[in-house]
């Protein structure tokens, strides 16, 4: 902060053009709030603001916070700013832990009839993929068990969608991601690929493994606090784009993983768990370019993109019926 110069001034704004009953009691701090806040020029913040207000101040109110309580929230909250660089986000991840993450993207990607459901997007997505053709592989030899990822893109009617692109990257056999590692010297387990003129793409990978997001800072305490454990059950991240249809950020997570259901940020939906089907021949490992002898794990799932302007209604329509159903801020 600057040493202060001159005379103290406001900020330029007068008192509100109404009386307002001095604050006296806990129910006239609330409600001279609201009228305050009724006062945002802008109609969605107003909405946004009054509905933050009546939600905060009734849970004070309602969970009689003491001032240790409230001492304590200041100070994690303080804790999470402090733990945020321009690599790490302790907010995101406070977010992802509390299932805002994954409420906002439902909300934000509603499921329509045969779409892939979409997944939250973690931190650990990069721009520098390299670029693939399809067969070739995401993940260097060594990286772990070998795993064949194949489908079709295609539109919630049926048709194959060509040239969509496809952005994928995944946890090595050790449950690191590339940029984990402090000594990365190129992107590792992940590429970025495009379907062909049938809408059909491939790709070597290995096979994920379960890990635990990031718990050496606030977030990793609060989890501890509510007897939480911290892992991710084992998934393969995608996001796919085409002209015309929503852009999908999803994942697939192998069936059979012990935290499947508890993941730590929510991410799983049934409709995104996969089999893996074990392949013991070796005619058809050499056909995906595995190495002579080579078994392989065989992801096989279509991807369904939903149009844009489909997705967009249904999102409106949510929207409305949310807001009705809304109490009155
Ligand atoms: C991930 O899947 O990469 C992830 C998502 C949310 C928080 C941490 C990691
Ligand atoms: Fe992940």
């Amino acid at each position: 902060m600057s040493e202060p110069e001159g005379k103290a001034v406001s900020n330029g704004l007068p008192p509100p053009p109404f009386e307002l009953p001095y604050p006296d009691s806990a129910d006239v701090i609330t409600s001279n709030l609201l009228k305050i806040a009724d006062l945002t020029p802008n109609e969605r913040r107003r909405f946004l603001a009054k509905n933050l207000i009546t939600h905060l101040h009734q849970f004070v109110r309602e969970t009689y916070l003491t001032t240790q309580e409230w001492e304590e929230a200041i100070q994690f909250l303080t804790a999470v700013g402090k733990t945020c660089t321009p690599i790490r986000q302790e907010f995101i991840l406070l977010s992802d832990v509390l299932g805002v993450s994954a409420l906002v993207d439902a909300i934000n990607n509603p499921p329509v009839q045969g779409g892939t459901e979409s997944s939250v997007l973690g931190p650990f997505f990069t721009e520098d993929s390299p670029d693939l053709e399809n067969g070739d592989s995401i993940a260097s030899d060594g990286k772990g068990e070998y795993m064949y990822v194949e489908g079709r893109v295609l539109s919630t009617d049926g048709k194959p969608v060509p040239n969509a692109k496809i952005e994928t990257w995944e946890t090595d056999g050790n449950g690191f991601y590339d940029t984990q590692y402090s000594n990365r010297e190129k992107p590792e387990c992940r590429g970025r690929l495009h379907s062909d003129k049938d809408g059909h793409f491939g790709y070597r990978a290995v096979v994920p493994v379960a890990y635990p997001i990031p718990g050496d800072g606030p977030v990793g305490q609060l989890l501890l606090g509510m007897g939480r454990h911290n892992m991710r059950p084992n998934h393969l991240h995608l996001m796919v784009e085409a002209p015309g249809y929503q852009k999908l950020v999803t994942a697939f997570y192998p069936e059979g993983d012990e935290w499947l259901e508890s993941d730590a940020v929510f991410g799983v939906k049934k409709s995104l768990v996969v089999k893996l089907e074990e392949v013991n021949d070796e005619e058809e490992a050499r056909k995906r370019g595995f190495p002579k002898g080579s078994s392989f794990k065989l992801l096989q799932r279509d991807i369904i993109l939903v149009p844009e302007e489909k997705s967009k209604e249904v999102f409106e329509r949510n929207a409305r019926e949310a807001k009705k159903n809304a109490p009155a801020a």
